[in-house]
């Protein structure tokens, strides 16, 4: 091999050894979290999008739970006029969302995310009892729920805290959010007032006419319930990624 060979190997080689500590960077996602500035939204949607996907992964080692699928055991609606439970639920669909935007502010501590989804399916055992919006509804028996697109609409405050280790990391402290429908939802709910086929009809008929008004009166405390768990899984990663260790001094 001549030497002019030889030397472009190695520079071949420190260029791939570069590259790949570059990416080793960027795949944890938190650093760049960490790294934008308040306002970059850029920035910040890009970070977002690079974490989503590892947030929604079962993880043994630091005790994360799947999110797609997601298992839900009980489910509790307690409206005003309209009381639910959903049991032995399952979600899918949280792959499909991707994050329009995200905004960070690094000294008041929130992130404000504005995702679209594809499509949500959900199913399971339920029990229902009241109003919905004009119609007396009661029952139990299985359901399947799908809807097409969702925009969901997520505010987290978060806050820094000192690990054992001394170190300062940051978790999600409270989150609040929105969400709406932005194509259909089909709601199939089997053995409604007891299989008495009229009632159950009317009633079907007119959620799934009105599905953007049903969608709103009762989606809150499914969303809540399921984004509480992806909120548990992204404290259980935030907690192995010190701050100090990723900041630009
Ligand atoms: C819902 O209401 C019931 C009875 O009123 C109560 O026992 C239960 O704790 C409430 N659940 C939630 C999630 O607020
Ligand atoms: C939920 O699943 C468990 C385990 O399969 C079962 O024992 C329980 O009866 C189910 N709950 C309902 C309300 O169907």
């Amino acid at each position: 091999m001549s030497s002019e060979a030889k030397s472009v190997l190695a520079m071949l080689s420190i260029l791939l050894l570069l590259f790949c500590a570059v990416v080793s960077v960027l795949s944890n996602p938190a650093i760049s979290l960490y790294q934008c500035k308040t306002d970059d939204d850029v920035c910040a949607t890009k970070a977002v999008n690079l974490a989503y996907p590892l947030i929604l992964e079962a993880n043994e080692e630091i005790g994360a739970e799947s999110i797609d699928p997601l298992f839900q055991p009980e489910i509790e609606g307690n409206l005003s006029i309209l009381k639910f439970k959903l049991f032995n639920t399952t979600v899918t669909g949280f792959k499909t969302c991707s994050a329009e935007n995200a905004k960070y502010n690094d000294e008041q501590q929130t992130l404000r995310i504005d995702i679209v989804c594809g499509a949500f399916t959900l199913s399971g055992s339920y029990d229902i009892n009241g109003q919905l919006i004009v119609l007396p509804v009661q029952g139990n028996g299985d359901y399947v729920l799908t809807t097409k697109k969702y925009r969901l609409i997520i505010d987290l405050e978060l806050k820094t805290i000192t690990g054992k280790d001394g170190k300062t990391y940051r978790t999600v402290k409270n989150f609040k959010m929105e969400a709406d429908p932005l194509e259909p939802v089909n709601y199939d709910f089997r053995n409604l007032f007891n299989g008495q086929k009229d009632l159950a009809d009317t009633v079907l008929k007119f959620a799934n006419e009105n599905w953007r008004e049903v969608a709103h009166e009762v989606q809150l405390p499914v969303f809540v319930a399921n984004i509480k768990k992806m909120v548990k899984n992204a404290n259980k990663y935030l907690k192995t990624i010190p701050i100090e260790e990723y900041t630009q001094q």
